[in-house]
């Protein structure tokens, strides 16, 4: 197979000085996702799965190693966090762990923002939101303020969000921990769905045990350092199904 990574993150560091001490928050992890590749982080608390997250999402600089995008190093030590910004919009989706959506917008409104910052004309924006949406499972919901929608719902409106400028690569860190095993489930197949059908790599840190069948690749991290890694990719998963996303 010849494809290439559209993430490789290289001997990536994060140290953190405190008073005298050093906080190792990660230690030297390599790792890379493909297109259309869902990866998860798995690991204890403190493990270091965020600051990962926040490296390889451009959002802080590794303190050793670097990041590339499709085989371009863009982060490093000593790099221009504010000169990535740019090139983070176009690159990245995110999801957290809450959906923070804008309270005052519909869940239209708040998907279209994200387009229109980027200069999107308005009607664009609002039609390209709605199909987002409906995609997603949200046709009915379009005009509905976040107050009105479920947990899971809401989760939905910030995945497509995160979606919306049509990134290669989306990050969540642990997306589901504010929802029922149900929608919680329901997120995780939204996931593989969107990496199966659209080809994005996705990274979902994440606590869940009972959506790990849907990962390629697990990842595991102890004390800043990947411990394990499993090929996750049974026979038995379903292929691609085409649909939703
Ligand atoms: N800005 C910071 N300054 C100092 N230490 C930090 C900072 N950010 C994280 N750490 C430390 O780095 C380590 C890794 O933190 P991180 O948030 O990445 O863990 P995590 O695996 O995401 O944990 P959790 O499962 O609880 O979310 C922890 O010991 C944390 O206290
Ligand atoms: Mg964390």
């Amino acid at each position: 197979m010849t494809r290439s990574p559209i993430l490789s993150v290289r001997d990536a560091a994060r140290h953190y000085q405190s008073g005298e001490t050093v906080i190792r928050a990660l230690d030297g992890v390599s790792f890379d996702v493909f297109p259309g590749e869902l990866v998860g982080i798995v690991g204890p608390s403190g493990s270091g799965k965020s600051t990962m997250l926040l490296i390889a999402g451009l959002l802080e600089l590794p303190t050793g190693g670097c990041v590339a995008f499709e085989g371009e190093i863009v982060s490093r030590p000593g790099g221009s966090i504010a000169g990535l910004r740019d090139f983070r919009r176009r690159k990245i989706g995110f999801v957290f762990q809450k959906a923070n959506l804008i309270p005052f917008l519909t869940a239209a409104e708040n998907v279209a923002l994200v387009l229109q910052i980027d200069d999107v004309p308005a009607a664009a924006a609002r039609l390209h939101a709605e199909r987002l949406l409906a995609a997603l499972g949200l046709g009915e919901r379009l005009d509905n303020r976040p107050a009105r929608l479920s947990g899971g719902e809401q989760q939905r409106v910030a995945i497509a969000r995160a979606l919306a400028n049509d990134p290669p690569l989306l990050l969540a860190d642990e997306p589901t921990a504010a929802l029922d095993s149900v929608r919680g489930r329901q997120v995780m197949e939204l996931f593989r769905t969107i990496a199966d059908v659209r080809q994005a790599g996705i990274v979902v840190v994440t606590h869940d045990n009972r959506s790990l069948d849907l990962f390629d690749r697990l990842v595991e991290f102890s004390d800043g350092r990947i411990v394990a890694v499993t090929d996750n990719r049974p026979a038995a998963r379903p292929a691609s199904r085409p649909g939703a996303a």
